[in-house]
């Protein structure tokens, strides 16, 4: 070989990047957003709140947070015609597969989102996309079980449009539950932005070719739906009900996790980062333990989480390589007792990040940052002369 090449170090856009929205420390399982502890928003803030500090930098006044949940409200009817394209899917398309869709698909019917030239045409496209996409989120739920598509209803707060986009009949009023409520505003703020995270990067990445913010966001949604990293919460459940099955036997499913042979891991285990416990993983922990208990939900599924916590904790394998519960290990513990359907719990994940996704872009845009270009170490065959058919 001719050996392999030396990158430049500096060789612009070459994956990584510098931001001032999230800063992750994974020795120390620290997590803030604009210099905010995650700690402290999860226990003082809402959602959308969260969003205006991810997205423009600070926390707002009444006066900002009220414009711009007006502003998102100018922008929440979906246009009719997205329906024949949601009606094109079969029933049990995944949910994430019809999001990713119809967020791109959004652009065709709001064509100037696309090239954003300046600060005004950039604050209406992010609050099309934070209007829009809770919507078409919510009717890939309903799609699956055939309920009529909602709207969203402008007298309502953002949050509490979600419980209502997602579960209101027709034949009567969705009584909003305030534990359900706070519990699901809780999440999503927690899951609202993770610095260069695999679809944070896929979105900074489609976007650094100007492809505009709705295809961007759409190929975020994407990345996440892997098992390796949003579509790991659905793992988890699946994990756990496959454990229930088999009998409950935590201890079986952990020498699994620790066999090379077995391609089976512990979902919900381990992290790129956090080399310590996941900040969101402690705190939506307790809200398991809290929101089950107000919703009197003893729920063995739980149960049996904590068993593979705590016996994982102490096992060598998990601890000489710093495999800790994260963000997802929970999570779809709290969306099963709130009602939320196993397919749809990356779809929640994908509408918690959503304000990180837009902010991360903005910021990429902001930077005018050049077209992300990785490079790479060839490590291919050296220069050789082409061979004729008879000579191969
Ligand atoms: C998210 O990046 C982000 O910030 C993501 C995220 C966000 O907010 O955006 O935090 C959200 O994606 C959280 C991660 C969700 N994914 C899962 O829970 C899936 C299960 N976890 C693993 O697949 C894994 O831990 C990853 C993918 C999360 C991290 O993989 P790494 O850092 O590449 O770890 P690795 O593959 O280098 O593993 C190191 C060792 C290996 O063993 P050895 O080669 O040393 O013998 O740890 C083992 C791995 O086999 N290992 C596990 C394990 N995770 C790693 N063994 C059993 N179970 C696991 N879960």
């Amino acid at each position: 070989l001719t050996g392999a090449i030396t990158l430049d170090p500096g060789y612009k856009n070459s994956g990584s990047c510098k931001s001032a929205i999230t800063f992750l420390d994974g020795e120390e399982g620290i997590l803030r957003y604009r210099g905010y502890a995650i700690e402290e928003l999860a226990n003082n803030a809402h959602f959308l709140e969260v969003s205006y500090l991810i997205i423009f930098g600070e926390l707002p006044t009444e006066k900002q947070l009220e414009k711009f949940e007006n502003d998102i409200r100018k922008h929440t009817l979906v246009n009719e015609e997205m329906k024949g394209i949601i009606d094109g899917f079969p029933k049990h398309a995944h949910p994430m597969g019809v999001l990713s869709s119809l967020t791109c698909a959004l652009t065709a019917f709001n064509p100037t989102v696309v090239n954003v030239e300046n600060e005004n045409q950039m604050y209406e496209a992010i609050c099309k996309i934070m209007g829009k996409f809770l919507v078409i989120a919510t009717w890939t739920y309903r799609k699956t079980i055939g309920y009529p598509l909602n709207y969203y209803d402008n007298t309502k707060p953002y949050v509490e449009n979600f419980l209502r986009l997602m579960f209101e009949l027709p034949t009567g009023p969705y009584k909003v539950n305030q534990t359900v409520l706070n519990a699901i505003d809780k999440l999503f703020i927690l899951h609202a932005d993770h610095e260069q995270n695999c679809s944070t990067s896929t979105v900074r990445m489609v976007g650094s070719s100007h492809a505009g913010l709705f295809a961007s966001i759409s190929s975020g949604v994407s990345a996440l739906w892997g098992p390796l990293h949003g579509g790991a919460n659905q793992a988890v459940l699946e994990m756990l009900e496959e454990i229930q099955k088999d009998g409950g036997d935590a201890d079986k499913f952990i020498e699994k996790a620790k066999d090379r042979n077995d391609p089976f891991r512990l979902m919900g285990f381990g992290h790129r980062v956090y080399k310590n416990f996941d900040p969101r993983a402690r705190i939506i922990k307790k809200a398991a333990d809290d929101v089950l208990a107000e919703l009197g939900v003893d729920d063995p599924i739980l149960n049996i989480a904590k068993q593979l916590e705590e016996k994982a904790l102490k096992d060598e394998y998990f601890v000489s390589r710093n495999l800790y519960p994260n963000v997802d290990f929970y999570s779809g513990i709290i969306y099963r007792a709130l009602g939320i359907p196993t397919e749809m719990f990356t779809v929640m994940f994908a509408i918690g990040r959503l304000p990180g996704w837009v902010a991360q872009w903005k910021e990429m845009r902001e930077n005018k940052e050049p077209i992300g270009r990785p490079r790479q170490i060839y490590i291919g065959e050296p220069l050789r002369k082409f061979k004729t058919m008879n000579e191969r």
